[in-house]
């Protein structure tokens, strides 16, 4: 296949960032997608319809002229969000889901929830309204190894989660292992979002001649069996499965540091890598509803009407992109990739 033309995707997973860095990131993003759920984890994090409206305000602003991105927002989950706020963010029309995250899990979270069974009023309300629940699946205590995080998270809160809850909409959010897979498939109202990372690489990139600190996001990538069980199921057909980048960008100065921060930026060349991804299980043909219809079918939106196209061409990812003072590494910098978006 040399062209591929499908309906114009969304991601269902991102980080913009703000200020400078947002108005660097945010035109990659426009250029692929035409909406995105965005995710909370400022500093501050977007906690309350007021933050929300205001952030959205700011994404708006930044969208380069005569562009369309619709940004979709999501509250920011803490110990202290109430019932009321979820009924002002399901009133405004535009906050579409809430982020779940543990406390110390990533980037930012250290305002996020300490105990999930503390969010339970919280949980009875989203029900009741139907307000999605975005989670960052993994404990965070110290004794659980760092590669077995999500897998306890599904064992000892998730599943008791689903057993309160049986009818909240939730999204396990960028799934790494063969054990998500499973979950999402055996339960109701449960679907997962799939970055082009974990479907393209396994552990062993983190440590490929030296240790790789582009290639470190959280959770963290897994052995090659999860990676295969992640590609199975993105390539599946399946409509809990859909595509969400998890583009996280830090400047190349908090990356290549004694403590690096977690976060693939791939807002770049999203759809060329999902495309490699894709086509490398031979499954081009999935990928059109993997992108553009089981998200929107998901959150009960409409799915797109204009279309983009990728090409069969190899061209070199950049060693860097612009962003602000210290430069921006891409996914897989300098290296070729095979598919190019129009
Ligand atoms: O790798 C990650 N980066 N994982 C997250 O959960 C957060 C994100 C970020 O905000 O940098
Ligand atoms: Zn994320």
């Amino acid at each position: 296949m040399q062209t591929l033309t499908i309906t114009r995707p969304d991601d269902w997973h991102l980080h913009l960032r703000d200020g400078a860095a947002l108005k660097a990131v945010l035109p990659h993003t426009v250029r692929q997608f035409a909406r995105a759920i965005v995710m909370p984890n400022l500093k501050p994090p977007v906690r309350s319809l007021a933050d929300a409206t205001a952030y959205r305000d700011r994404i708006l602003a930044a969208i380069p002229e005569g562009q369309q991105f619709e940004p979709l927002m999501t509250l920011y989950l803490t110990d202290n969000t109430s019932p009321d706020d979820i009924i002002a963010a399901k009133a405004s029309q535009f906050v579409k889901a809430v982020k779940y995250y543990p406390a110390g899990a990533t980037t930012n979270s250290e305002f996020g929830v300490t105990d999930i069974r503390r969010c339970d009023r919280v949980f009875e309300t989203m029900q009741q309204v139907d307000m999605p629940l975005l989670l960052h699946g993994e404990v965070t205590h110290s004794a659980v190894d760092v590669f077995d995080r999500e897998k306890v998270f599904i064992e000892q809160q998730l599943t008791p989660l689903k057993q309160r809850f049986p009818n909240l909409r939730i999204v396990l959010e960028h799934i790494t292992t063969a054990d998500s897979v499973e979950f999402v498939l055996s339960a109701d109202n449960m679907a997962a979002t799939i970055t082009p990372q974990h479907m393209l690489f396994s552990r062993n990139i983190l440590f490929k001649g030296g240790i790789q600190p582009h290639f470190y996001c959280l959770p963290i990538l897994k052995r090659e069996q999860h990676r295969l069980a992640i590609l199975k199921a993105a390539t599946s057909g399946n409509p809990k499965f859909f595509l969400g980048t998890d583009s996280a960008p830090h400047g190349r100065n908090r990356k290549e540091t004694s403590c690096g921060c977690a976060g693939c930026y791939s807002a770049l060349h999203a759809m060329e890598l999902y495309a490699e991804a894709f086509e490398s299980v031979d499954a081009l043909d999935k990928l059109e509803a993997f992108a553009s219809f089981y998200g929107p079918d998901f959150y009960r939106l409409p799915r797109n009407s204009e279309q983009i196209t990728l090409n069969k061409t190899t061209w070199r990812i950049p060693d860097e992109v612009p962003f602000p003072e210290v430069g921006l590494v891409p996914l897989r910098a300098g290296e070729e990739i095979t598919w190019q978006l129009a």
